[in-house]
């Protein structure tokens, strides 16, 4: 049974969908300022399309210091002047569908920039409206149990505000002050933004950072009651006013706290949630050649209500993230993938999918088939397709979000200005996506082929999961299945050949040509989607 993929009017189309990450900034340049915008990405349109992925979310574009690359918001209802204007933002939205491709946008709720008017206001005036839309403190001592997400750089939650003569409260940098949810004023002014952009016709939003919404003491300001309640109401105003639209929960947590953001029948939140946990242990599997850590995950993670679906992802723009194993495997993790202090920042590691892996083309691809393989809807990072790596020079995170590689003009052909936002990677005369178009077996061709393979399989994208055993840590194997089709995915994590039983005749997506039975040979690395013959 296959589905079509692009249908418009199907509601669950995500569960479905292969998503592409895109950092605006980093992709055309169509001005010549040295910044990617969205006239620049709408003549990109055609390369994302060629990868078979059917929706894009688009990391912040609004107006903002650019202090977190766009999370600290100045102002919910614009376009950041560097990426170009509402009226280029609608003709991207409309480019885009005319091609089939969905679009959501990055919504960040639980803070503003500090550049925000509402925060202006705020801490000018102690009798302003605005004082009561941020969360303000006389000490600096409440919530101590909440923990610090940006441990680098950040001593405290509170800062101390000399204009307000008061500490504000903020989970992120101390450029962002969170938003006070027990003010309802603060839902309005977030609903209100949720409708400008839908009236636009955007799809959805990945919904930023929304474990923190609300604060308790006593607890660890993560994942409270208050918040949930906050997200139902949320998803009730986007169903009456604004039915199918697509709300994603980005929230670093275990299954079992993620489980309550796809809320109940009848207060459903999110459809979608990161599974975030997932995503170090496919790297740790593959580097320790033990399928462990992916089992275990799997077998923790609860069952979901229908019609909801996780997201995985390899690699996105923040570091891979590793709050989500014990101090144990970080540590581990970090020897293995982080050998210099400065691939790692805070509790991840901010390196490129390619340049984790050493340019290996084959644990690339295995690490892929295992990713597009597993429940969930995937997303891309842009420039994993073409395996671009990374600067570690660059400060944050910046090292992951250079300029795109398109050819092998100047800047890559990204941009014609010589001083782009950041430095073009010296790698880009050999990796970029021109140079691999024409090569059967380069990183793009892959991407293309292991995203086409998998749509082509209702099994792949909706399908049951369950475990097929090997008999050997070394070898993952699970089967997909929905009605009477069935994939058959087995991995060798390691490095040496394994064997592997079959009984009966199967034909290798991954290898089109080969039909193998009996006993067959894995090699190192390998990765099969077997269907039978
Ligand atoms: C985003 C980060 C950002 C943080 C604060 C995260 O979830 O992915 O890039 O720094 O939220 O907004």
């Amino acid at each position: 049974m296959n589905v079509d993929v692009t249908a418009k009017n199907q509601a669950d189309w995500y569960q479905d969908a292969v998503f592409y990450e895109l950092y605006i900034r980093a992709y055309r340049d169509s001005n010549g300022d040295g910044n990617g915008d969205f006239r620049g990405a709408i003549k990109k349109l055609d390369h994302i399309q060629s990868l078979g992925v059917n929706c894009i979310w688009v990391m912040p574009m609004y107006p903002s210091p650019l202090k977190d690359d766009g999370y600290d918001v100045a102002d919910y209802l614009g376009i950041h002047p560097d990426y170009g204007t509402l009226a280029d933002f609608k003709a991207f939205l409309d480019a885009a569908h005319a091609r089939g491709l969905k679009v959501v946008t990055d919504m960040v709720m639980n803070h503003t920039s500090d550049q925000h008017p509402w925060f202006q206001a705020a801490r000018q005036d102690k009798h302003s409206p605005y004082r009561d839309y941020y969360v303000w403190s006389d000490t600096g001592s409440e919530y101590a149990d909440a923990r610090i997400i940006f441990l680098d750089t950040e001593p405290s939650n509170w800062t101390y505000d000399e204009v307000a003569g008061q500490y504000f409260w903020h989970r992120f940098y101390s450029c962002q002050p969170d938003l006070n949810y027990d003010n309802p004023q603060v839902h309005e002014e977030m609903f209100n933004a949720l409708r400008f952009w839908l009236d636009m016709g955007i799809d959805g939003f990945r919904i930023d950072a929304i474990p923190y919404l609300y604060e308790r003491e006593g607890t660890n300001c993560e994942n409270l009651p208050e918040t949930h309640q906050f997200l139902a109401k949320m998803r009730r105003m986007v169903d009456e006013e604004y039915p199918g639209t697509l709300l994603i929960a980005e929230a670093n947590q275990w299954p079992h706290d993620l489980l309550p953001y796809f809320g109940t029948e009848e207060e459903p939140e999110f459809q979608v949630c990161f599974h975030f946990p997932i995503m170090p242990r496919l790297y740790q599997a593959v580097k320790a050649g033990d399928k462990t850590p992916i089992v275990d995950i799997l077998n923790d993670t609860p069952e979901k209500p229908a019609g909801t679906q996780w997201m995985t992802f390899l690699r996105n723009h923040d570091e891979l993230t590793l709050e989500m194993v014990t101090p144990e495997v970080r540590q581990w993790m970090w020897e293995q993938y982080a050998p210099e202090p400065r691939m790692r920042l805070n509790l991840g590691i901010r390196r490129r999918l390619a340049a984790l892996l050493d340019h290996d083309k084959q644990k690339w691809f295995l690490l892929h088939a295992l990713f597009l393989s597993l429940p969930g809807t995937p997303i891309i990072y842009y420039g994993d397709e073409i395996g671009m790596g990374d600067n570690i020079w660059l400060p944050d995170r910046h090292g992951c979000r250079t300029p795109m590689q398109w050819n092998n003009n100047l800047n890559a052909g990204f941009s014609s200005y010589e001083n782009t936002y950041q430095p073009v990677l010296a790698e880009y005369p050999q990796v970029n996506v021109a140079a691999q178009e024409d090569e059967p077996d380069s990183y793009l061709n892959l991407t293309r082929f292991l995203i086409r393979a998998r749509q082509g399989q209702a099994a792949l994208r909706r399908g049951e999961m369950a475990w097929v055993e090997t008999g050997d840590t070394a070898v993952l194997a699970y089967r997909r299945f929905i009605h009477d089709e069935g994939v058959l995915c087995l991995f060798n994590l390691s490095s040496q050949p394994q064997r592997f039983a079959l009984h009966h005749e199967r034909r290798d997506l991954l290898s089109p040509e080969a039909r193998l039975s009996g006993t067959i040979e894995l090699k190192p690395f390998a990765a099969h989607w077997l269907v039978l013959a």
